[in-house]
């Protein structure tokens, strides 16, 4: 069965919740697709507002973190409960930002995909190398690490259900694309790594995203590569232009 393609907006740290659910109306008709599965990963205080904003649309909402305790003294973190209880399916886990900025690594985050999996919510695991990986040689050895160290203890059922966006950390929001080929070459070897470690039936089910910089522009011909299920997408989802990504093959 063909893998439906994804189009995934990550808003990061911007939109309020009222500028949140302007934002929703006016990509709403932008945004309309029925071959293509389009999901906001907002704020945490956009989620409650923009699951209403997308009501009776074809927009599915994500969370872009969650903690990976259910309840308790953990000042200023959300869990998945609060995530699904507001409407939403999706999490954002292991972004570079967080990777980089708040210290997250691949054993904390191999917990947040348990956590996230367990309770029901579906994970967009990211992955990436920096340059100076990519210029060394070892972006694929780099990638492989994440990917098996993120999904320790994972079932195949689990990892076929799941979305996994490669982001090379060069490319975020750069205007800097990887080359179809860069795009292609690494998301076909994480499909390869999740048939080794798993088995071709995940493999072939697992849903792989590019990310970095994706734009209206490079959207078509970066998902027509036969791994790239679809974009993972900062910049240019806050935009109409967000919508020329999902209507990529139009
Ligand atoms: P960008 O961000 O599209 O602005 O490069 C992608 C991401 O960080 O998910």
């Amino acid at each position: 069965m063909a893998r439906r393609k994804v189009a995934a907006g990550n808003w990061k740290m911007n939109k309020t919740p009222s500028e949140a659910v302007k934002l929703c109306a006016e990509l709403k008709d932008l945004v309309a697709s029925d071959s293509v599965d389009v999901i906001y990963c907002v704020p945490a205080i956009d989620i409650v507002p923009v699951v209403d904003a997308v009501k009776g649309t074809n927009v599915k909402v994500g969370a872009e973190n969650m903690y990976i305790e259910d309840s308790g003294a953990y000042t200023g973190e959300i869990s998945a409960d609060m995530i699904l209880d507001a409407g939403a399916e999706y999490v954002i886990i292991g972004h570079s930002e967080r990777r980089e900025y708040f210290c997250e690594d691949d054993d904390f985050l191999n917990k947040k995909v348990k956590k996230a999996l367990e309770k029901g919510l579906k994970p967009i695991l990211c992955c990436g190398e920096t340059l100076e990986q990519r210029e060394k040689g070892v972006t694929l050895d780099w990638i492989n690490l994440q990917i098996k160290s993120d999904l320790q203890g994972v079932s195949a059922s689990d990892v076929a259900g799941m979305i996994i966006a490669y982001e090379p950390i060069w490319a975020i929001g750069t205007g800097k694309t990887a080359t179809t080929e860069q795009a292609q070459e690494v998301c076909g070897a994480i499909r390869k790594t999740i048939a080794a470690v798993y088995d071709q039936a995940t493999a072939d089910s697992v849903r792989i995203l590019y990310g970095g910089s994706v734009k209206g522009s490079n959207a078509k011909e970066l998902f027509s590569q036969p791994d790239i299920d679809g974009g993972l997408v900062g910049g240019a989802s806050l935009k109409p232009e967000f919508g020329d990504i999902v209507n990529y093959d139009k």
